[in-house]
């Protein structure tokens, strides 16, 4: 059994604290994405499960090997980095064979883990070749498979695919998350790239600036964000978020526009008393239909659904499978994420409305949900 548990985690560099009271567990076989911006503490976490740096303070079990004290080799883990650091003179064979010579294993089996490795990864025709002679994508698996021969209980990747192009990244990280599931090694994997977590976790840690935010499946992290930052991390295009003011408990304030506290959060609302809240509403749960009628003094001729607020289309940028409509609503600019057959240019009138059930609420002065 191969769990990873971290107990309150403390990294500092020169008084730059890089990773805060950590706590992580990853299941036995679970596919955990560390995920964050630049410098949020990512790669110091994963070195310190490695053994690559030591922790300044907490606790870090592999199995149920208490392994702070332990060095790399002892860990059983094999890490896999955004530079593939293969060593250049040697063939694909040699490269894969060499951690297995290292661990003195036989002749025998060093060429059979190897090519049962290398046809997993489909580059069993490769093996004569060395580095340079190989694409991108070809050294990428080769390091996987140096990883993978040697059968540990736990991989770490960092940023593995982020050297690949766009298109070789889609076709790997599904591979990558394929064969995760196939050999059942418990992996943990950093990326800054959302999108890369939200389709290859099974859960995703999300940090910011050393501190833990959400740990959580992807869905839960799209659907229930913790916070504002972890609300604004994830999803593309960003979710809005706009500062209101809570009027007698019951109305949110944007300013530009009211619209009632959704039912759900009325209670919540009421008992945080927070008056100053944030808004988070994402582009794609906005339902934007056309036509407000408004007179020239911008009074509505009639009445349109309630949680909707009368917006005009500012910019529209088509996506070819759906349309990104940047919309205004008063001085505020709102994105909204419309089907391709979405008719409207710059101007038009519409009314956009907020579907009390997927309005977000956070508390302004500290970020935090109001749920
Ligand atoms: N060896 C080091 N010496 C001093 N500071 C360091 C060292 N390694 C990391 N840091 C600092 O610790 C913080 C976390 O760095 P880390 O490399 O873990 O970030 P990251 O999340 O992996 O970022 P990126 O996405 O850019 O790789 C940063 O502020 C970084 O400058
Ligand atoms: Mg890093």
């Amino acid at each position: 059994m191969a769990r990873v548990e971290i107990r309150g985690l403390r990294k500092e560099f020169e008084g730059t604290v890089a990773v805060e009271n950590l706590d992580l567990e990853v299941r036995d076989k679970e596919f955990v994405v560390l995920l964050g911006p630049s410098g949020c503490g990512k790669t110091t976490t994963l070195r310190c499960i490695a053994g690559l740096e030591e922790a300044d303070g907490g606790e870090i079990y592999i199995g149920d090997r208490l392994v702070n004290d332990l060095d790399p080799k002892e860990r059983n883990i094999a890490m896999v980095f955004q530079s593939y650091a293969l060593y250049p003179h040697m063939t694909v064979y040699g490269n894969m064979a060499f951690p297995l010579e290292n661990a003195r294993l036989s002749e025998r089996e060093i060429v059979d883990r190897v090519n049962r490795t290398a046809k997993l990864l489909q580059i069993e025709a490769l093996l004569g070749r060395k580095p340079a002679q190989l694409s991108g994508g070809q050294r990428q698996r080769v390091a996987l498979g140096r990883a993978i021969v040697r059968e540990p209980t736990v991989f770490l990747m960092d940023e593995p695919l982020s050297n690949l192009d766009a298109q070789l990244r889609v076709v790997m990280r599904a591979e990558l998350k394929k064969l995760q599931k196939d050999l059942g090694v418990t992996t943990i994997y950093v990326t800054h790239d959302q999108v890369e977590a939200m389709t290859m976790a099974d859960r995703v840690a999300l940090l910011n600036k050393g501190l833990l935010q959400q740990f959580d499946p992807p869905r839960i992290m799209y659907d229930r964000p913790a916070n504002r930052f972890c609300a604004s991390f994830i999803g593309s295009p960003p979710i809005n978020l706009i500062s209101c003011d809570v009027r007698d408990g019951g109305t949110l304030d944007a300013g530009d526009f009211r619209i009632p506290v959704p039912e759900h959060l009325s209670e919540c609302v009421q008992r945080t008393s927070a008056q100053e809240v944030i808004l988070g509403v994402r582009p794609q749960d906005l339902s934007v239909s056309a036509g407000a009628g408004t007179d020239a003094d911008g009074v509505v001729l009639y009445r349109f659904p309630s949680s909707s607020v009368p917006a005009e289309i500012y910019t529209t940028e088509p996506l070819g499978d759906s349309t990104i409509l940047d919309l205004k609503v008063g001085d505020k600019l709102l994105k909204a994420l419309v089907g391709a057959s979405f008719e409207g240019d710059a101007g038009t009138k519409v009314i956009v409305r907020f579907p009390p059930e997927r309005v977000h609420l956070f508390d302004r002065s500290s970020g935090l949900v109001i749920r």
